[in-house]
């Protein structure tokens, strides 16, 4: 059987698969249930002391879209988006001393890790509420950078998001590394224009890690009100965002080598795989985990654990980074790949029933001919479309100096 653990940090998971911070961690029962259920780790939701934020979850909103972002009821498809809105932990922060804890106490004693997450409204507040973490004993401390810059930060406009800058992200993280010394993880928001370089400064200024990365933030309108959903703006997310999430993943991980939690995305555990196999060493998952329930998390376990048994992967390190180190690294690189033409098998074509490539072709290539596909193959670039679409598999691609069969 394959071995599951990873070290993230220098902490030692025992399956990559850990609960992000949000409501399935706020309460001792919540975190309690999701190490039951095989979690590794439990972020716990944002304790922060901004009291807007903390307000906002009394009043937080959640709904299930589909793929036309219409609100559905019942059983949840595969493409979902999540759409919520919701902030801190209400409670004040205090009252969040014996909940870590009495959680940290019962994930020792179950070989898993209650992970802080904290944001604050001051610089002095982003030391002494990371330190209050700490002090109860958590293994790691995840930082929310998702809320507007203390005032009082050198040269921050006042008001920019944290995690849209990287001076101010730096000035936040080396604050609170020197304030603790547990490893700190910075999540990143994807509403940041280079999240690399947000990345780098966090990296610079002592973080260990990043969480790659948060929600974006959307607007739904009901047409038929003309009212938008959930009153506002609001968090959006699900499967689909899964890729925009890798391409961060990926560039992270190649272009700075640090420890990522990946997380924004995730349904199941193929996802997890392939967050694996783009750079990230444990994953986090949310929305799924509200829309099925914490029971999902041992079914995600056991998938990653299938997986790797059934493919031979002895360890998390052998899947760690496989597909981002096998990625072209620049554009010149790409330019260089032998360069291929579409070759037609006859007998598999039904053209006209199907009129798949000659529709898709946009350099001429796939012309209609006598009853079946002719290929024009001086025309072809090697783009791939066609054989990526074609439903009869009739089409494959020869390197271009290679004789066409037409
Ligand atoms: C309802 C809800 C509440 C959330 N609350 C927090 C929070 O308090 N702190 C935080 O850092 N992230 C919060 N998040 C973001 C999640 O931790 C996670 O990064 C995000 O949902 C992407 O993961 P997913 O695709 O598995 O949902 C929240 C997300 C949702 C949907």
């Amino acid at each position: 059987m394959a071995d599951m653990s990873v070290d993230f940090c220098g902490v030692k998971f025992k399956n990559p698969i850990v609960v992000a911070s949000a409501e399935p961690s706020n309460s001792v029962l919540n975190i309690k249930k999701c190490i039951d259920h095989g979690a590794s780790g439990v972020i716990v939701k944002t304790i922060g002391d901004v009291p807007a934020y903390q307000q906002l979850t009394k009043n937080s909103k959640y709904a299930i879209l589909n793929e036309k972002t219409r609100p559905i009821k019942g059983k949840v498809p595969r493409n979902f988006t999540f759409y919520s809105r919701s902030g801190y932990i209400s409670q004040h922060y205090e009252e969040w001393i014996p909940i870590l804890k009495e959680t940290q106490a019962y994930a020792e004693k179950n070989n898993a890790h209650v992970i802080g997450n904290v944001s604050a409204g001051s610089l002095d507040s982003w030391a002494s509420l990371s330190r209050m973490t700490e002090d109860c004993g958590v293994s790691m401390l995840e930082i929310n950078l998702q809320h507007p810059a203390p005032p009082e930060l050198a040269d921050s406009a006042n008001g920019i998001y944290i995690a849209q800058d990287p001076k101010v992200t730096a000035e936040i993280t080396q604050r609170v590394v020197e304030a603790v010394n547990i490893p700190v993880i910075v999540k990143l928001t994807p509403e940041a224009m280079n999240l690399t370089a947000i990345a780098k400064a966090a990296q610079d200024a002592g973080a260990a890690a990043v969480t790659v990365n948060s929600r974006f933030k959307g607007f739904a309108t009901d047409i038929e009100t003309g009212k938008p959903y959930i009153g506002g703006p609001a968090g959006v997310g699900g499967p689909w965002v899964k890729p925009i999430t890798l391409r961060w993943v990926h560039e992270i991980y190649s272009q700075l080598g640090m420890p990522i939690a990946g997380s924004n995305g995730i349904y199941d555990g193929r996802d997890a795989i392939e967050f694996l196999m783009t750079g990230a060493r444990v994953m986090q998952v949310c929305s799924i985990l509200m829309l099925k329930g914490i029971e999902w998390l041992p079914r995600m376990i056991n998938e990653v654990e299938e997986f790797m048994d059934s493919h031979g992967y002895p360890d998390i390190d052998s899947l760690y980074g496989i597909s981002a180190r096998q990625s072209a690294g620049s554009l010149a690189e790409l330019f260089e790949a032998p360069r291929l033409q579409a070759n037609i098998d006859r007998d598999k074509c039904v053209f006209p029933k199907c009129t798949c490539c000659t529709r898709m072709c946009f350099y001429d290539v796939m012309r209609p001919g006598d009853g079946k596909v002719d290929i024009k193959a001086e025309n072809c670039i090697g783009c791939e479309l066609c054989e990526n679409t074609c439903p009869m598999d009739a089409i494959s691609m020869l390197p271009k100096e290679q004789d066409i069969v037409v």
